[in-house]
């Protein structure tokens, strides 16, 4: 396996490597990123993946310098994976001193993460349409567990034509439940045992969606009363949307995305779960 740090190391091997598929993280990884970076050594010939906390996707106040880094663990893991290369530049190769351009991708960065986190969509769209073109993918892994940019991705690739294929992953839980997350490791153990209670919610509006309730407010009645069984965890939101132009449904008539945002302490968790009227 491969490390290179600057953009031209990739460019000067990438000739010699055939069709990639690449995974793009922020590193500290886990069995989430792990089994996207799985499927692709299963589905493509060679696997490229990045590591790069992204400054411009973190706004003003978060956590970016305590993001959690572990970069030799993550080595080890990726080789054992039998990942290609990895890219993992500094903030500084990426955006040099006259850097400029941002993407904006229009109304599905706006709500839910986008208008919690001004800024962060265009970040994010901006930093993959880099690494997209450095890295030269025919097709690139995103996880489920972060819905909305999924979406924020599928338009960025069809609105600027990118030649890449989008897969996107299932979303890996422990086995209380809990979604992974790199910000996990920010939670003490009680209170991520007493996170389980998101995914304990969504999965109740899936029941109820089984059984034929249709209605969107009873649903998110239904959400909301799991969550606030913990009183001291603030909801930011809970939506049920589209699953590709986010907009808020009154009612499940297609496949619909439940999503919910909580903070615990300093910690913002994201779950989500596909609701699919039977
Ligand atoms: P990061 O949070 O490191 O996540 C990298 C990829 O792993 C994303 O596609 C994310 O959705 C996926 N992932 C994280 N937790 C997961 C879980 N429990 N199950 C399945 N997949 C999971 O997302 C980013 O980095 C950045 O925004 C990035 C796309 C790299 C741009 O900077």
């Amino acid at each position: 396996m491969q490390v290179f740090s600057t953009i031209s190391a990739v460019r000067a091997a990438r000739p010699r490597i055939g069709t990639l598929g690449f995974v793009p993280t922020m590193g500290f990884l886990h069995d989430g990123h792990l089994s996207l970076v799985r499927r692709a050594v299963t589905e493509c010939d060679n696997v490229a993946v990045s590591i790069f906390v992204n400054p411009t996707q973190f706004c003003p106040g978060e956590d970016f310098s305590r993001y959690p880094r572990n970069m030799e663990h993550d080595l080890a893991l990726l080789r054992e994976a039998g990942v290609t290369f990895v890219f993992t530049p500094e903030p500084a190769e990426m955006y040099p001193p006259r850097f400029a351009t941002s993407i904006d991708v229009g109304a599905v960065a706006h709500p839910l993460e986008g208008a919690v986190r001004p800024g962060h969509f265009s970040g994010v769209a901006t930093i993959v349409c880099k690494l997209f073109n450095i890295v030269q993918p025919a097709r690139a892994y995103f996880g489920q567990k972060d819905a909305q940019q999924c979406a924020v991705i599928r338009q960025l690739v069809a609105d600027l034509n990118l030649p890449i294929e989008i897969v996107t992953g299932e979303i890996i839980r422990n086995s209380e439940g809990l979604a992974l997350s790199s910000r996990n490791s920010y939670l003490s153990e009680a209170d991520r045992t007493r996170a389980t209670v998101l995914h304990a919610a969504l999965q109740a509006a899936r029941t109820q969606v089984e059984a034929g309730e249709r209605n969107v407010d009873v649903l998110k009645t239904v959400i909301r009363d799991i969550l606030t069984r913990e009183p001291d965890f603030l909801v930011d939101y809970i939506s049920i949307a589209d699953p590709d132009s986010l907009h808020e449904l009154s009612r499940i008539e297609h496949k619909s995305l439940a999503s919910l945002a909580v903070r615990v302490g300093p910690t913002r968790l994201l779950d989500n779960v596909i609701l699919q009227p039977v």
